[in-house]
């Protein structure tokens, strides 16, 4: 049977991301948003270009779960971007909610998926879905250290004047200014990139990489990247429904691996059918270690305020519960004396 993929948000990159897993051809995909006929007009767009380009792949825009039902993957590229005016924690609080509701309904459709999260900030809606999903943490991936790692592999190549296909590379850690960019296993072509380039440049380039998401929406001003992120995403669905066994730098759970529990940090993985087969525990110099576990408190940063926000959220919701019960008791009081007045006047 063919496979099927879900592709959730189908704007820039979950459209750029249908768009390159139609031309694989391997799989059906289901492309869903909220906006009406949106999802339908470009999922049409991308099935009238498959004679050209020569797939099978049949390709569904929908704005509800029961055309995805039994995918064998669901991506999660719903939400927002940050808006003028907008605090860090207004936009945490609109994603949490909607990567929350749209884990649970795609998951309830597709119980056997593998989810990639790829929603910013990526980290803490790894644990959104996580928490959403209630799937074993193997099937709950996020995507960032594919983007961060190509990005730094392009800058590299392009210094050298070399193939990017020959700059191996791993950026671990979290989606953001914390990232860890790995120089001890950095390497052209098997080369230590310490025997290419001076220390200074390199971490010129760390640097810019860390800033590679920002160069972008500078440049754009309208948005954030979208052609690398959705290259990443499908470099991590190949590996999983070709059951490739890649290694890959993914966000996965951790359990104590490298020192840390309990957090979705972006690790080195075995990516297969499975989702994480294998978290793969590289040795890291003290220095680089420090800088994951340093990445990690970040992250625990994050879900820290989603705990205080669902905390207030809360409250608020049991506030305006105990205001409406009394205001359904005043109102049954007044109707009661209006009764018990209207009798008092009929006995007279
Ligand atoms: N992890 C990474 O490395 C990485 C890289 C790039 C972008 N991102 C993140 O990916 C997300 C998508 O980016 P984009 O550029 O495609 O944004 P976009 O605004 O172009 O698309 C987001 C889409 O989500 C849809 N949406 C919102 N709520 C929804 C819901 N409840 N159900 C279904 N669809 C819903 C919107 O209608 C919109 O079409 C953002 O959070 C962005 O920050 C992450």
């Amino acid at each position: 049977m063919r496979k099927k993929v879900t592709v959730i948000g189908a704007g820039n990159v979950g459209a750029t991301t249908a768009h390159r897993l139609a031309e694989r051809g391997y799989a059906d995909i289901v492309l869903l948003d909220i906006v009406k006929g949106m999802p339908q007009g470009k999922a049409l767009d991308l099935f009238e270009a498959s004679p050209v380009v020569g797939v099978d792949a049949k390709i569904t825009g929908t704005n509800s779960y029961g055309p995805t039902r039994n995918s064998d993957v669901v991506v999660i590229t719903s939400g927002i971007a940050r808006r003028p005016g907008m605090s860090r924690d207004d936009l945490l609080a609109t994603n949490m909610s909607i990567v929350k509701d749209v884990t649970a309904q795609a998951v309830k459709a597709s119980p056997k998926a593998v989810v990639i999260v790829v929603s910013n900030p990526l980290d803490a809606m790894c644990h959104v879905a996580f928490e959403a999903a209630k799937l074993p943490a193997k099937r709950v991936i996020g995507m960032a250290g594919i983007l961060d790692t190509a990005r730094y592999r392009s800058f590299i190549a392009e210094e050298l004047n070399v193939s990017v296909r020959d700059v191996n590379a791993y950026v671990l850690g979290g989606h953001g200014d914390t990232m860890v960019p790995l120089a001890s296993y950095t390497t052209v072509a098997g080369i230590p990139i310490q025997e290419l380039l001076p220390k200074k440049r390199l971490d010129e380039i760390i640097d810019r990489t860390r800033k590679g998401g920002a160069e972008i929406v500078g440049l754009l001003k309208t948005g954030s990247a979208f052609y690398a992120p959705s290259a990443a995403v499908v470099e991590m669905v190949d590996a999983i429904v070709l059951d490739q066994k890649r290694i890959l730098p993914c966000a996965a759970l951790l359990t104590g691996q490298f020192g840390i529990k309990n957090l979705y940090v972006g690790v080195p993985v075995k990516l297969g059918a499975g989702g994480v087969e294998q978290v793969m525990e590289i040795k890291l110099t003290p220095d680089e270690r420090s800088a994951l576990r340093s990445s990690a408190r970040s992250v625990k940063g994050l879900v820290t305020d989603m705990a205080r926000i669902n905390k207030a959220k809360a409250a608020q919701a049991s506030k305006a519960a105990s205001a409406a019960k009394r205001a359904a008791k005043r109102t049954a009081q007044k109707t009661t004396a209006k009764k018990t007045a209207r009798k008092s006047a009929a006995k007279k």
